[in-house]
């Protein structure tokens, strides 16, 4: 799959989904666009539906993390939305990964990618020691869980942008980095804390960028994700 931009769309209603998405009318190459758990909470499944209508490619991040069986039946429900990538915490186990895995395989074999969150690009070092009482090195501990992604057959995993190279490093130049924590770099950062630039995300290898309010909360949202594609994935433009 070709490099691309992802934009998170973290909006509480349809409402303000579709003002947000009028700055794209004019495009004849939609955006991909990823729905989190607050627009997917707010207005449910339709939501999918009507995006996937208008051409947009969807990532559906719900990060499920429960026991196998009801990630399992919980996949085999979002495996009926025409989606185009989900995800899993890693953190719930490779058995947990495998029935995720499972419950999205349709009975005809196909099946939206899915990808696994190794930490939270919000999570430092420090309180992922100390909190979580993770005793590694965030990098030990995102290579890890990379590892038990790939083993349970999962396409990839959601890490920050400059993990990218380590995740290749441990799983192959085919096992897709989803990296969020995206920031121009003359912006601030917000409560990211393991970030960087579109540019240094491609030179790292990230396969898609997720960015949110780099372009959501920009003046122009529009002239946003292109500098975002200008970076990260000039041939798309
Ligand atoms: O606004 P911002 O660019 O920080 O948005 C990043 C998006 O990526 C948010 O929707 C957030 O939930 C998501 N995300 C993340 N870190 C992860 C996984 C998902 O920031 N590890």
């Amino acid at each position: 799959m070709n490099k691309d931009v992802i934009i998170a769309c973290d909006f509480g209603s349809a409402e303000e989904t579709f003002g947000f998405l009028s700055h794209f009318d004019g495009d004849a190459v939609k955006p991909f666009l990823k729905i989190g758990m607050e627009l997917y909470y707010a207005e449910g499944p339709d939501m999918v539906r009507q995006l996937k209508r208008r051409g947009h490619r969807i990532f559906l991040d719900l990060k499920l993390h429960d026991i196998p069986n009801t990630v399992r039946r919980t996949m085999r429900v979002l495996s009926g939305l025409d989606i185009d990538i989900c995800n899993v915490h890693a953190a719930g186990t490779i058995d947990m990964m495998r029935a995720a895995l499972e419950g999205l395989t349709r009975p005809d074999g196909t099946r939206p990618l899915l990808v696994a969150v190794t930490q939270l690009t919000s999570t430092s070092e420090e309180r992922m020691q100390r909190e979580l009482l993770v005793d590694a090195s965030i990098d030990e501990a995102i290579a890890h869980y990379a590892r038990n992604a790939r083993e349970a057959g999962l396409d990839g995993v959601v890490c920050s942008p400059l993990e990218a190279s380590l995740v290749k490093a441990a799983c192959g130049p085919e096992f897709l980095a989803v990296t969020p924590g995206i920031r121009f770099a003359d912006a601030a950062s917000d409560d990211q804390v393991r970030i960087t630039t579109p540019a240094r995300a491609r030179e790292i290898g990230s396969d898609f960028i997720v960015v949110g309010r780099p372009i959501t909360a920009a003046a122009d949202p529009h002239a946003a994700w292109l500098r975002c594609r200008n970076e990260f994935c000039p041939e798309t433009l």
